[in-house]
């Protein structure tokens, strides 16, 4: 239809394209150590891209959860406004204080409207889980839903907390799915809702998948209801291809899958938005009651740093420091505590950079 067409040629435009390198082919990258185990994580990037001569530069930027002010993270979005790219530790989000205290991570994604969150849920060489084969996409709309910040207690006793589900929004989620279903050959895409509970919104969402789909007609599309979804999830995972969701249903199937392919530890997370990039870890923990003592497990923060790498379309670094993770996460003896072993972070990263220097140093075409 002309509609469609129409909101094609609009999101086609929304593509994002890296930052260009600047002079001698290096690129600047805000760095957030966050909270927890966000610091010791990103020192442990800093050293194997130091290592690997990896030609990034960071610009550290602090961000502190126990002041109420929003200098900081005001700061931090400029920063990623000037450098287009940020690879972040998550920033504890004090529950006590008062309620206008906004997640600092939430104001940071609708500051920079970084709309799409994507997690690549994929079963790991060497990690014992109950379900293999597991290759999963989740795209998870991460701007609005329930995440819109807007409650209010007119009436003592009676809190109304606003989901925000808007067609705009739900066609660019959905477009970005189905785009990047094509970009790596995927053949289906199922939208997760609660449409027969909530019409109008999740009806709305589905609606707008729906239309979108109708113009990726070599894609095949589904629906699911959420409940069943996470059932369907953990009886038999390798059903699912790529899973297009509202944000409240994204954080919750994104953690899920992290669990069925080995924990928190081990999955990476992206943020894109039209302008700017943010790489995470994808459950988005601080890990508090780990930090500080060398057993968290380094996996999924490096390879957020390698999905950052492909941002930037350096494939060759990404690869490279990719192939060294998963050759140690393959070694059990280094295992740290969260997947049953008894190794350490540093441990974990002095065996990746082995794997890197035995492969010896990138030549070609850098
Ligand atoms: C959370 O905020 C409250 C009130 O501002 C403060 O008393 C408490 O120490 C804070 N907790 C943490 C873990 O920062
Ligand atoms: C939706 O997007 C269109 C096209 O970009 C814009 O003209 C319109 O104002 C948007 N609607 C809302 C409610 O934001
Ligand atoms: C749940 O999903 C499965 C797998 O797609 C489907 O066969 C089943 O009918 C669904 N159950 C309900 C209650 O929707
Ligand atoms: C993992 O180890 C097994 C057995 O030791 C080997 O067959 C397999 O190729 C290894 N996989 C990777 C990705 O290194």
């Amino acid at each position: 239809t002309s509609i469609h067409s129409m909101q094609l040629i609009t999101y086609e435009m929304l593509m994002l394209q890296p930052p260009p390198a600047k002079y001698g082919g290096r690129h600047t990258v805000t760095l957030i150590p966050g909270d927890g185990i966000g610091p010791e994580l990103l020192n442990h990037v800093k050293e194997v891209f130091r290592f690997s001569c990896v030609p990034v530069d960071f610009e550290v930027v602090h961000v502190n959860s126990a002041l109420e002010s929003e200098d900081d993270i005001n700061n931090a979005i400029t920063a990623i406004r000037r450098n287009g790219v940020a690879l972040k530790g998550n920033i504890e989000t004090n529950h006590t204080m008062a309620p206008s205290v906004k997640s600092r991570n939430n104001l940071l994604r609708t500051s920079l409207d970084l709309y799409a969150n994507v997690m690549h849920c994929q079963s790991l060489p060497g990690v014992q889980t109950r379900h293999k084969n597991i290759d999963i996409m989740i795209i998870r709309e991460n701007t609005e839903g329930e995440y819109s910040s807007l409650e209010h207690e007119s009436v003592s006793g009676v809190v109304e907390c606003l989901k925000i589900i808007t067609r705009n929004n739900s066609l660019r989620i959905a477009d970005y799915a189905f785009r990047l279903a094509r970009e790596k050959g995927r053949s289906r895409v199922t939208a997760v809702h609660k449409a027969n509970i909530m019409k109008l919104g999740d009806g709305l969402f589905l609606q707008c998948c729906r239309e979108v789909a109708s113009g990726y007609p070599d894609i095949t599309f589904d629906s699911m209801i959420v409940d069943n979804t996470t059932m369907q999830l953990v009886s038999k995972p390798q059903q699912f291809d790529v899973m297009v969701m509202p944000n409240l249903y994204g954080n919750v199937v994104s953690n899920v899958c992290a669990g069925l392919v080995g924990g928190p530890g081990l999955v990476p997370g992206a943020n894109y938005g039209r302008d700017y990039a943010v790489f995470e870890t994808a459950t988005r923990n601080t890990g508090k009651s780990i930090a500080g003592r060398n057993i968290a497990n380094p996996t999924a923060m490096l390879l957020a740093g390698c999905m950052m790498l492909d941002h930037l379309r350096l494939y060759d670094y990404a690869s490279m420091i990719r192939n060294a993770i998963l050759t140690t996460m393959n070694e059990t003896r280094l295992h740290t505590a969260d997947i049953g072993g008894q190794g350490t972070t540093s441990e974990v990263v002095q065996s990746i950079m082995r794997n890197i220097q035995s492969k010896g140093p990138l030549t070609t075409d850098l």
